[in-house]
């Protein structure tokens, strides 16, 4: 949460750092703002609401300096107002900061620094701070400054006498850095970055950087000088633009059968699961005794569908928890269970908290994550990436399927090795979801007639899914997809567990979306259907039915492929993300950026 950016190098900073921002708005977009070095001078913009408003207002900016600091927030303390915007500046110091500073009322108290603040936010206690601790040596105070710090930060400092420098560190937050013959940038993350340059290297935590324009250094709070592995990415910024698509969402959701593609085919060998090259041994699928799933939102759910997978076919026992309960709960697992995390990003705090304690009590990690070098895959003990390329909609689409397809490989992976599952029928499987790509290519034919139905239930207060097994796990994820984009009130329920309560809420016209895919079934959810139907509901069918005209059933169908059991949650998945897509675009809604919301959790 939170984008943070900085240049220093040869061409002017103000275009790069609001560009960067751009591409980080992702991350938060409540207020923006820049500040640039010149002149022993700091130069500050900010301004609230998003990156095109901070664009306009620093028009009347006409420094050409190089070496600037940018910062799209999602506020955690604070309003949403200019004044709590980043960069903060106190005296000689400026900074922007991604994360929380959780003893900062300490801090005011210890340091006397009440005075010095302006606005209501923790991260401008630390620009205070570096300014009463600053007598002329930079690495000096942030050094000291960091000792004193509770909490989790990605900070970017300049100092008004220090001249194109700009000074880093980092502790949880994420944030990354390259050097390139334009000069040295910093950044949350690679969007803001692989316009300069494909290689880079993940801030080392408790490292202070100094960055100018010949390049990086690296040395830890000793002093010690270090060498990070430097990483190169596998996209480019093209992966990161709209390619044509009023939306990123609507481009994520077409690009989900390359990123199928791209992360099932390296983990398929003579049409068996193959997993050495990612450095999981074999073994590892023999040893567990039952499986705990620890992800938050739309990975929790890609995990869910795991779940309904392995314990169909393979018998195993999974648990899937909520990273932000899983936490607190003390949960029974220990070495003889496999603790499979899930997280597109790689840097949700409560997700990356659960992996911890996973392994505190004995539990070997193995985590399915998209974005390369981030901190749960470099905490894990196991890592399978998946291949998305750059997720930017802050409704996870592509990042999803690609997650249950890694679940889906693991399963397979796990039933072999157990001899649950022959040659023969492992490779019919692995067969099978290589074709995933192209079941979701079928699938989005429906796009039109998916249009349609969107436009009459884009006015409704509420919203129900419902569905059985597999089926009703992907209502949860189709109900979350509604409620966040299109900001209709959605709820997914149990098909049969509906008359339990909620029908209640059913009358004329409530829309309630079915899904029937899964044969053993079908026919119970058609009963559930009828029961919606006979009290007015607006029920439109996601099955592989041929037309049905039946008005008791239906009023409207949208068909997916034929296909086996499980492998219909590709299709499902490309239907209900177009529903939530359709809805939202037609009511006018800003699609990729929805309210309250930011890519990239890293707040507890
Ligand atoms: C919803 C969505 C979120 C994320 C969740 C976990 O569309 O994207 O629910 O799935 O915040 O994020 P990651 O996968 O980055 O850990």
């Amino acid at each position: 949460m939170c984008g943070i950016i900085g240049y220093t190098g040869v061409l002017p900073a103000k275009d790069i750092l609001i560009d960067g921002l751009e591409r980080l708005e992702y991350r938060g977009y409540d207020s923006a703002g820049i500040a640039l070095l010149e002149d022993n001078n700091i130069i500050l913009k900010k301004k609230t609401g998003k990156v095109a408003g901070l664009r306009e207002a620093a028009g009347d900016i006409k420094s050409d300096s190089a070496c600037g600091i940018g910062h799209t927030r999602w506020a955690t303390h604070g309003g949403v107002t200019d004044i709590n915007a980043h960069p903060h500046k106190c005296g000689q110091v400026a900074l922007i900061h991604n994360g929380i500073i959780e003893n900062y009322r300490e801090l005011i108290v210890e340091y006397g620094l009440n005075e010095k603040l302006v606005s209501e936010t923790d991260t401008e206690v630390v620009a205070a701070l570096l300014d009463k601790l600053y007598e002329g040596d930079p690495v000096c105070a942030i050094r000291k400054a960091v000792k004193r710090l509770a909490g989790s930060f990605a900070l970017c400092i300049m100092f008004a006498d220090k001249p194109g420098k700009i000074y880093a560190v980092r502790n949880v937050s994420p944030m990354i850095a390259a050097s390139c013959d334009e000069g040295s940038i910093i950044a949350s993350d690679l969007t803001a970055v692989i316009a300069f340059s494909k290689k880079y290297f993940v801030v080392p935590e408790y490292h202070i950087l100094t960055l100018d324009k010949n390049g990086i250094k690296v040395e830890d709070l000793k002093g010690n000088v270090v060498t990070p592995e430097i990483l190169e990415v596998n996209w480019d910024i093209t992966s990161a633009q709209k390619g044509g698509y009023p939306h990123y969402m609507l481009k994520e959701i077409y690009d989900q059968p390359e990123a199928l593609r791209n992360t099932v085919t390296p983990r398929v060998k003579d049409g068996l699961p193959y997993l050495l090259d990612d450095g999981i041994p074999d073994d590892i699928f023999k040893e567990f005794q039952n499986i705990m799933v620890v992800a938050c939102g739309t990975a929790m759910h890609a995990g869910m569908v795991g779940k309904a997978l392995i314990e169909k076919k393979l018998r195993i026992p999974v648990t899937v928890e909520i990273a932000s309960e899983f936490r607190y709960k003390d949960p029974i697992i220990d070495e003889k269970t496999l603790t499979i995390v899930l997280s597109q990003s790689g840097e949700t705090i409560d997700t990356l908290e659960a992996l911890k304690l996973a392994q505190k009590k004995g539990s070997k990690v193995l985590s399915i994550v998209n974005v390369k070098g981030s901190t749960i895959a470099r905490e894990s003990d196991y890592v399978l990436y998946t291949h998305a390329g750059p997720e930017i909609a802050v409704a996870s689409t592509k990042a999803y399927t690609v997650q249950v397809a890694a679940m889906y490989i693991l399963a397979c992976k796990t039933g072999l090795e157990r001899g649950i599952m022959d040659e023969a029928s492992a490779r019919d499987f692995m067969a099978k979801l290589m074709n995933a790509g192209e079941i979701i290519e079928e699938t989005l034919k429906n796009a039109n007639n998916i249009k349609l139905i969107a436009e009459e239930i884009k006015m409704a207060p509420d919203v129900f899914y419902i569905g059985r097994g597999l089926d009703y796990t992907m209502s949860l994820e189709a109900s979350l997809k509604l409620k966040e984009i299109s900001y209709i009130h959605a709820e997914a329920y149990a098909a049969g567990e509906l008359k339990h309560g909620t029908i209640a809420l059913i009358t004329e016209n409530v829309p309630v979306i079915a899904i029937a895919t899964q044969e053993d079934v079908y026919s119970k959810v058609i009963s559930n259907i009828r029961e919606v139907k006979s009290r007015g509901a607006y029920v439109v069918l996601v099955s592989e039915d041929d037309e049905i005209n039946d008005s008791n059933i239906c009023d409207r169908q949208i068909k997916i492929p034929h296909l086996e059991g499980e492998f219909t949650a590709f299709a499902t998945a490309a239907v209900l993300q177009l529903i939530a897509y359709y809805t939202s675009a037609s009511k006018g809604l800003d699609v990729d950026k929805p309210r309250n919301l930011a890519k990239s959790v890293t707040v507890e």
